[in-house]
């Protein structure tokens, strides 16, 4: 059962057209079970949708930790899932891949370096700084080291909430579960060498701080790809509003991250992010500074609000109604991905502009006085209320 429509999902709707001829009387049993259907339908609540990522505990090793906001902790999030993660100085993330997802990275403290492969064999290297974002395609494999001086701080998103069960390959891992006869012909060592192996995976290990200039790849000649997979983020001009400024990075922007838009939000105090919707696609926030409350509309008179500060995580479905308000004196900061490559909304205010005023003054039942005071486009962000 659909949760935006219950008792009556499109799949019923399709059953209903093709199951009788469709001509006026096919349209007329299909509009009146639409209409009956909310009154008949059990209305299921709106689900948690805030979930408190860096107070997990996590993986932690030696060199590093991990704290993840899959569908295992966060079930609302389906299609989009985060790892906070911190590298030591030197520690690597190792060899791996992603079966199941596209990874997007924001670099929030330190410097780290990433090597990614293409399928077409073209090879890329790229140091990151804060403020730096990286977008490795599903099933590109990838490395990640921490450049020091100090702890590198990352988050990542993954255009899937189930990327990390059953759906991270790692190098390590493989090795250790094949025959040493086959890894001798296949990587040129002798069979007792692969003994000195790791047992298993690594997943995140110690190592020494590299060079601060880029080393070379192994393969002597391999063709550098272009910085395709880096972009600078932080250095971009903002898109500006009396309440704030957001940083959109889109396919548009950056044509390899073709799964996910990422936005960086900042609202100064006292600032309104204005009603609206995403058509297309569901919104993930993790918020970096500062505090927000934020509220979520999900037809049938359902709403719910949760407040958010550093550290916590939050799910929009696709289509749901919602808006920002900023709270405390800090100016608030969040990151927000969107599983879809384009970026789309509908705000509120451009869709009263969008239509007349008599159908407008007959839908609210208000004077056309106060009709005329309404927007009639958007503001984007709404500075403090003098
Ligand atoms: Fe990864
Ligand atoms: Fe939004």
């Amino acid at each position: 059962m659909s949760e935006n429509h219950p008792g009556f999902s499109r799949r019923d709707l399709f059953d209903a057209l093709s199951g009788v001829s469709v001509g006026l009387a096919a349209t007329a049993v299909v509009a009146e079970q639409v209409n009956a259907a909310p009154s008949t339908g059990k209305v299921e609540p709106l689900e948690n949708f805030k979930f408190d990522i860096e107070n997990q505990r996590g993986w932690v090793g030696e060199a590093g930790s991990a704290k993840e906001a899959t569908v295992a902790e966060f079930p609302v999030s389906q299609s989009i899932a985060g790892v906070s993660m911190r590298l030591q100085p030197g520690a690597i993330r190792e060899l791996h891949w992603h079966a199941l997802a596209a990874e997007w990275a924001y670099v929030l403290k330190g410097r780290c370096r990433t090597t990614v492969i293409t399928p077409g064999g073209k090879a890329e290297i790229n140091d990151f700084e804060k403020g730096d974002t990286w977008y490795f395609p599903r099933g590109h494999g990838h490395a990640l080291q921490g450049l020091g001086p100090d702890e590198c701080h990352f988050i990542l998103g993954f255009d899937s909430g189930h990327f990390s069960e059953f759906g991270t390959f790692s190098i390590t891992d493989w090795i250790a579960r094949t025959p040493p006869s086959v890894l001798s012909r296949n990587l040129n060592l002798p069979e007792s060498t692969f003994a000195q192996f790791p047992k298993k995976e690594i997943y995140i290990g110690p190592g020494k701080i590299p060079e601060r200039s880029l080393e070379d790849f192994r393969q002597a000649g391999l063709e550098m790809g272009e910085f395709t997979h880096k972009f600078r983020m932080d250095p971009m001009t903002p898109r500006t509003f009396p309440g704030g400024e957001e940083r959109i990075v889109s396919s548009k922007q950056f044509p390899i991250q073709k799964t996910i838009t990422a936005v960086r939000m900042d609202l100064k105090p006292g600032a309104l992010r204005e009603m609206h919707w995403h058509p297309h696609a569901d919104e993930w926030q993790y918020y970096v500074k500062g505090r927000a409350r934020v509220s979520i509309f999900g037809s049938h008179g359902r709403v719910r609000t949760e407040e958010f500060q550093p550290g916590q995580v939050s799910f929009i479905k696709q289509g749901y109604g919602h808006y920002i308000e900023q709270i405390g004196d800090e100016a608030t900061q969040l990151l927000i991905l969107f599983n879809s490559g384009e970026y789309e909304e509908i705000s509120l205010s451009n869709w009263l502009g969008a239509n007349p005023s008599t159908l407008l003054t007959a839908n609210f039942g208000i004077s056309k006085e106060m009709i005329d005071r309404l927007p009639t486009k958007e503001t984007g962000i709404f500075g403090r209320r003098s």
